[in-house]
């Protein structure tokens, strides 16, 4: 039986205008990866208004992509036009001092200028993900390599450098005299190593052994650890964290279990690895506790970095879980009870927009 549909106009014309203003977005991000990668935004950083040509002699690119992108950039309210012209090489243009914190102070809370590249990165492995798609394969962490590391790295160093100590250990009043006091601290799944550095620089007295899987993270922490002074201090290890070991008082795993294959077995070793008075924190999305339909926009943005990035890469070893980027809380709860742990705790006093916080009482 043939299933006879109408159509509403007026729907229909509202869902065009909004993929319509999807593309729009889509777009501003693509001018944001220039305006990053070719490092235009920290040329106008100072906020003087500047010209195409001028533009294009400071940060060395060519005077008439300079012109285009300067107008797409005002165009869509990223810049502001100081000057209009007649000769578009008389227009001047700045960046205001609030989007230039956004764009281009990577120690900045709110810098985000990583989602130009992070998409970037993601669309470029596309084809990939649908052949995944068709197979039930995946796409490695290694395969999107470089660009979806570093756009990693970039996106958590403000919090992990500036805030996780200051606004979130230092409210677990026994985690902070403890670290305060000095210890020992595992950090599971590293990546570029902001989150091992910025314990380290917080609490001069602690060490931290690092263990991440993928060796190419692992080289780039241990050149961050150098370059910020604390590798006396940080340790990185090339390693499944299943298989490490140790003794510790503190054990971390940061924005990583939803992307593990096998999360239960590397809980079980952070299970293993904490002293009985110890502590166990992790962080991970801060998706809805159910699915809805439909969502808001944190479980939007984590459906749509799933897509992309963590399914494909969960799903790239076998076995796996596929958990992908939207674990919701009981999810984890399951994995954390499978690996031995006795209670999670959700820290609702440690409040993120993007991460929930859990402690495993072991
Ligand atoms: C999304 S990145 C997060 C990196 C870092 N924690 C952060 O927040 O920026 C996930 C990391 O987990 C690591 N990883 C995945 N499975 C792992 C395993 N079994 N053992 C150790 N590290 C693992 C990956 O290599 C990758 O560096």
């Amino acid at each position: 039986m043939t299933m006879t549909r109408t159509i509403d106009s007026g729907v229909k014309q509202a869902f065009a205008e909004r993929l319509f203003g999807d593309v729009l977005g889509m777009f501003n991000l693509a001018g944001v990866y220039l305006g990053e990668t070719l490092g235009l935004y920290e040329a106008m950083q100072d906020g003087r208004p500047v010209t195409a040509p001028e533009l294009a002699r400071q940060a060395s690119i060519a005077p008439r992509y300079a012109r285009e992108w300067l107008e797409h950039q005002a165009a869509n309210g990223v810049l502001r036009l100081e000057a209009d012209s007649e000769d578009p090489d008389e227009r001047r243009f700045s960046l205001p001092a609030e989007h230039a914190a956004v764009l281009a102070d990577r120690d900045d809370l709110d810098f985000l200028a990583w989602l130009g590249r992070g998409g970037v990165a993601g669309f470029s492995r596309l084809p990939d993900v649908a052949q995944a798609f068709r197979t039930g394969g995946g796409v490695s962490w290694e395969q999107f390599g470089d660009p979806m590391r570093l756009t990693q790295g970039d996106a958590n160093r403000p919090l992990f450098l500036h805030a996780l100590a200051r606004d979130y250990l230092a409210a677990i009043p026994d985690v902070h005299a403890r670290l305060t006091a000095g210890g020992r601290v595992a950090e599971i799944g590293h990546g570029m190593g902001w989150a091992a550095i910025g314990m380290a620089r917080a609490y001069p007295n602690v060490t931290v052994d690092g263990y991440d899987i993928d060796a190419p993270s692992v080289a780039y922490a241990r050149e961050n650890a150098r370059a910020y002074g604390v590798e006396d201090r940080v340790r990185f290890t090339a390693t499944d964290a299943a298989q490490a070991a140790g003794e510790y008082d503190l054990v971390t795993a940061f924005e990583c279990i939803h992307d593990m294959p096998r999360p239960v077995e590397v809980l079980r070793a952070m299970r293993s690895m904490v002293k009985p008075d110890g502590a166990v924190i992790v962080m991970d999305e801060r998706a809805e506790e159910r699915f809805a339909a439909p969502a808001g926009d944190v479980d939007r943005f984590l459906y749509g970095f799933s897509l992309l990035v963590c399914l494909p890469d969960g799903l790239s070893h076998e076995p796996s879980v596929g958990t992908g980027t939207v674990m919701r809380p009981a999810t984890f709860e399951r994995y954390a009870t499978d690996a031995g742990f006795r209670r999670v705790e959700v820290l609702e006093a440690l409040d993120h927009p993007f991460f929930r916080f859990y402690r495993l009482h072991p």
